[in-house]
């Protein structure tokens, strides 16, 4: 038998096409664990607060070609980056609610369809990253998405290549992903993430250990 782990806090990541609705959920994640005591943070990935994030935010803001490859480890390195932090914040307690993460690093690079850059290469440079205890997919009609405000200010938000992105999505979801109608009330939304949400917390606490990705 294996030793009884530490408490620690929960990963819970969303994921999801652009415009679908996470930052939303998430935050509304965030203000009812907060509600209930629970010591969480809210982060998102890229974070485009430090150098190679600023590369990132350059790179979705702008048309210019840049090597498909380079920018794929721009965004996994933005997550290596982070790693000690977020572990050592989980292994204090901290609960971390995630606006994307590993899964739309392997989503959207797959989507390119650059021969080398498949979804098996992607999953790998992602190995040794902590893996979610909870993946809230939030399911969108790409259409649907396309035609709410803003759709179209970053270079990923062309209607096309949000279906390829959510082709790529289906291909990555597992049994273990929280898979939600994106289209249904935000309230609505909230109460199935937060049913599926406090069991993971409540599981961290009690010790479950932290996965690896990638499995
Ligand atoms: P955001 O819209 O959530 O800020 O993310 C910016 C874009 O970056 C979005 O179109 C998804 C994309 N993305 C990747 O291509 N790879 C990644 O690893 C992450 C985290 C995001
Ligand atoms: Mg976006």
């Amino acid at each position: 038998a294996t030793a009884p782990c530490a408490p620690r806090g929960a990963l819970i990541v969303f994921e999801g096409i652009d415009r679908c609705g996470k930052s939303t959920q998430s935050n509304m994640l965030v203000n009812t664990l907060r509600s209930r005591r629970v010591n969480v943070e809210h982060w998102r990935f890229p974070d485009r607060s430090t150098k190679i994030g600023q590369k990132i935010d350059d790179y979705l803001h702008n048309g210019v070609q840049q090597d498909d490859t380079a920018v794929h480890l721009l965004f996994t390195a933005n997550r290596f980056e982070k790693r000690n932090e977020m572990l050592r914040l989980l292994a204090g307690g901290t609960t971390l609610v995630l606006d994307r993460y590993s899964y739309s690093g392997v989503a959207y690079t797959a989507a390119k369809g650059v021969p080398h850059l498949d979804s098996e290469y992607c999953r790998s440079v992602e190995v040794g990253l902590p893996a979610a205890d909870l993946v809230v997919f939030m399911a969108m009609p790409p259409e649907q998405a396309a035609a709410r405000g803003g759709f179209g200010a970053e270079r990923y938000e062309k209607l096309d290549f949000q279906r390829k992105v959510a082709q790529q999505y289906e291909a990555l979801k597992d049994s273990h992903w929280l898979t939600l109608d994106a289209t249904l009330q935000p309230e609505l939304i909230h109460q199935q993430v937060m049913g599926a949400a406090l069991p993971m917390v409540e599981n961290a606490a009690r010790g479950a250990p932290l996965g690896r990705l990638w499995d």
